[in-house]
């Protein structure tokens, strides 16, 4: 799909007041991922010079970003202090090509099939609208006889543009020569005492520049001003993501009720009940995860996991059966039983070993973190510890209610017997009470 001539510009420069957060805005996420990181990676589909315009906190931007996508973008820095605004971001941007697409950077459900509409439009600037009455944050479009006059921002317009429910949704096509004409023109004398990018359009309207709207849809072109808008954005996204893998054969049960990330990955036949949440970049093969159960960062194959169990990130587990409030952390297990009320953290687990209800790994000794190793075809009994670091090596038996302080050898018994009171009738005694 890539279009070798277009250059595509983001504008990712603003604080986003209206959020009420330290974080800038374009790094809130979204099902796991930042904001900006969807844009960007539907513009790198269309586009190889793709320029992202930064201000707030750009640094932090620009390393996350790299993290996705190494030098593959390049970024600006905009004059905030001087030149506020959408229409300042694009005062020192140099394009590579003859049409620009600009984006708004808090538009994270853009999808490359609908941008790509924009460039085989031949008008010398369009305008992406949306029809949406009585709906608030959006500049009004202006349109006569099927021409975009002008652009007017909400608080600097009048009841009866206000009352229009032609809304700019934030995307531009630009003929290279129009936008760097009228970006070097451009005023703050509005409401809100900044450089509007939306100005160009009555600016070229008065050269007779013919501006063309093109109408979209809010699921694809939807602002994020506020954290209302961000929950919105996500669900839209999280059911996007959702029905791609249904489509694929993922098998869900009530997916209204599963949360699955950006980064999650499933292989062969999956099935994933009510209430599970999939985060960051797990990998899911051919597995069963049961109700309520949250999984972080993790690999799960050939198992079955909950309900209501808790893979932490790093965890790899293969061949296993993990049961109800089981939580396990940067461990592996392979072949595997921990059916009930474990925890297991930084731990190796060997096939054939089951592991008894209310286990756990004692494995933070208050200063750092130890690993505990358990062997193959081990059998521990419940309610145990391993004070980590520890080993139980192959073929080894823990007595229930064992804490297990050293390494246990191959083939051994290993329990923990304290001094046992047995005294007759204490119950009555002790209540005063007849037998
Ligand atoms: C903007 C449009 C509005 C449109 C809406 C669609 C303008 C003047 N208004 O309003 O007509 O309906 O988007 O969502 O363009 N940014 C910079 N530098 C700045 C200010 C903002 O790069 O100095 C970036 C922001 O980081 C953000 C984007 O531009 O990603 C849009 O800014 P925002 O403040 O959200 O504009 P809106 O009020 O939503
Ligand atoms: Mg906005």
């Amino acid at each position: 799909m890539n279009n070798s001539s277009l250059s595509i510009v983001i504008l990712a420069a603003g604080k986003g007041t209206r959020m009420k957060s330290s974080i800038p805005k374009v790094l809130h996420r979204i099902c796991g991922r930042e904001m900006l990181y969807y844009s960007i990676k539907e513009s790198l589909k269309l586009s190889d010079d793709v320029c992202v315009i930064l201000g707030f906190e750009q640094e932090r931007i620009a390393v996350k970003m790299r993290e996705y996508f190494g030098d593959k973008i390049r970024f600006l820095s905009q004059d905030l202090a001087n030149f506020p605004g959408t229409g300042g971001a694009l005062r020192s941007y140099t394009p590579k090509y003859e049409k620009i697409l600009v984006l708004n950077g808090d538009m994270p459900l853009v999808q490359a099939e609908e941008l790509e509409k924009f460039i085989t439009h031949s008008s010398e600037i369009i305008v992406s609208v949306l029809d949406v009455p009585n709906t608030n944050g959006y500049g009004r479009v202006v349109i006569q006889e099927g021409a975009v006059q002008g652009i007017v921002e909400e608080k600097d317009a009048n009841p009866e543009i206000l009352a229009l429910s032609t809304l700019n949704a934030g995307v531009y096509c630009f003929d290279r020569k129009i936008l760097e004409s009228y970006v070097s023109v451009l005023n703050n004398h509005n409401a809100q005492k900044e450089y509007y990018l939306t100005d160009i359009i009555a600016l070229a309207r008065k050269d007779s520049v013919h501006i063309a709207p093109l109408f979209v849809e809010m699921t694809n072109f939807k602002g994020v001003n506020d954290k209302l808008d961000l929950a919105r954005a996500e669900e839209i996204l999280g059911d996007r993501i959702k029905e791609s893998w249904l489509k694929k054969g993922v098998l869900m049960r009530l997916p209204n009720t599963i949360y699955i990330e950006e980064g999650v990955e499933f292989v062969g036949e999956c099935i994933i009940e009510n209430g599970v949440s999939i985060c960051g970049d797990s990998k899911i093969i051919e597995s069963h995860i049961k109700a309520q159960s949250v999984i972080e960062s993790s690999i799960v194959e050939k198992s079955d996991v909950g309900p209501l169990a808790h893979l932490r990130p790093q965890s790899i587990i293969k061949n296993t059966h993990i049961g109800n409030f089981v939580e396990v952390k940067k461990s592996q297990l392979d072949g595997v039983k921990v059916g009930h009320l474990s925890y297991l953290g930084d731990s190796e687990v060997g096939s054939g070993t089951n592991i008894g209800a209310g286990f756990i790994t004692c494995n933070y000794d208050g200063k750092g973190k130890h690993q505990t190793i358990i062997g193959k075809n081990v059998f521990i009994g419940s309610d145990s510890q391993a004070v980590a670091p520890v080993v139980i090596e192959d073929n080894c038996l823990i007595g229930a209610g064992s804490t297990i302080r050293q390494n246990i050898k191959k083939g051994e018994l290993f329990a923990t017997i304290g001094k046992e009171i047995i005294k007759e009738g204490f119950f009555y005694k002790f209540f005063d009470k007849k037998p």
